[in-house]
């Protein structure tokens, strides 16, 4: 391995850089960790349970391909709200795709079984008006590309300047030359991954286990340049050298 000889070290900076990186270090501290809450609170619920799983992963990008938002509540929370006939000719019509042409048909259904609480005034979804029943019996497929597209170029740009910040502070840190480059090039390359790996999810499911390596790969690398780099700024051990 080629020594790079190393003139300036983080422990030999004068006290004005010293104080400006480590006010930038902890204020990216505190936007990751409120990053991860965040992750914690929109993905991890997709479920309906707390906590990040393969499965929220899953809901996020891929959608719950097992039904609609109308039917799970036909077989679930409204069960008792109709007769078995009235429900299944409402949970054909959702399964047919929702065509217009039989609105005629089921839309008094609606009007008659839950018109009574699904009006304007509730605040619940208005059932029985044709494009509200008709959203609801979609298919959920997940992220649209639109908000990927939108979210991964936000993710790239933004993410790749956090890390060229860190990265170069972390250069000036006294470490082994090779981990040095493998810690500096990781956050990089497992950007590119996870973004990747939600594309890649919202058409494969079996990808979710990507975006958690992925998350996971480039968290443990910031953690080590983050506490390297503090420690070499303030204890006597390298600024006294
Ligand atoms: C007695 C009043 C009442 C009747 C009748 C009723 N609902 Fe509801 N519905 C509610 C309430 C209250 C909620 C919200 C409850 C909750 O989410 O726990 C709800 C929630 C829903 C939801 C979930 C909305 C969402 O965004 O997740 C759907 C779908 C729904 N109802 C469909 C129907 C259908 C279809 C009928 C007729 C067969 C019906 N409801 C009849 C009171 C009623």
């Amino acid at each position: 391995m080629i020594e790079i000889k190393q003139e300036m070290t983080l422990g030999k900076l004068s006290l004005t850089y010293r104080v400006l990186f480590t006010g930038f270090l902890l204020v990216i501290g505190l936007g990751l960790c409120m990053a991860g809450a965040q992750i914690m609170l929109t993905h991890g619920m997709a479920d309906g349970k707390p906590g990040l799983s393969m499965n929220d992963i899953v809901y996020s990008y891929y959608g719950n391909r097992s039904g609609s938002k109308l039917e799970s509540a036909l077989n679930g929370k409204m069960k008792a709200k109709a007769n078995d006939d009235v429900k299944f000719t409402m949970i054909q019509w959702v399964r047919d795709d929702a065509p217009e042409a039989q609105w005629e048909k089921v839309g008094p259904l609606f009007e008659q079984n839950c018109g009574n609480c699904h009006d304007a005034e509730s605040g619940l979804p208005e059932v029985t008006k044709f494009e509200v029943a008709k959203s609801l019996a979609e298919i959920d497929h997940g992220a649209s590309i639109a908000s990927l597209t939108r979210v991964s170029h936000i993710h790239l740009f933004g993410i790749s300047f956090i890390f060229l910040f860190i990265g170069w502070i972390f250069g000036m840190a006294e470490f082994n030359q090779t981990w040095k480059l493998i810690l500096i090039s990781t956050p990089f390359a497992f950007l590119v991954l996870d973004v990747a790996s939600w594309w890649l999810t919202k058409f494969w499911p079996i990808f979710a286990w990507v975006t958690m390596i992925g998350g996971f790969g480039y968290s443990l690398a910031a953690t080590v340049m983050f506490v390297t780099s503090l420690a070499q700024m303030w204890l006597t051990r390298w600024t006294q050298k």
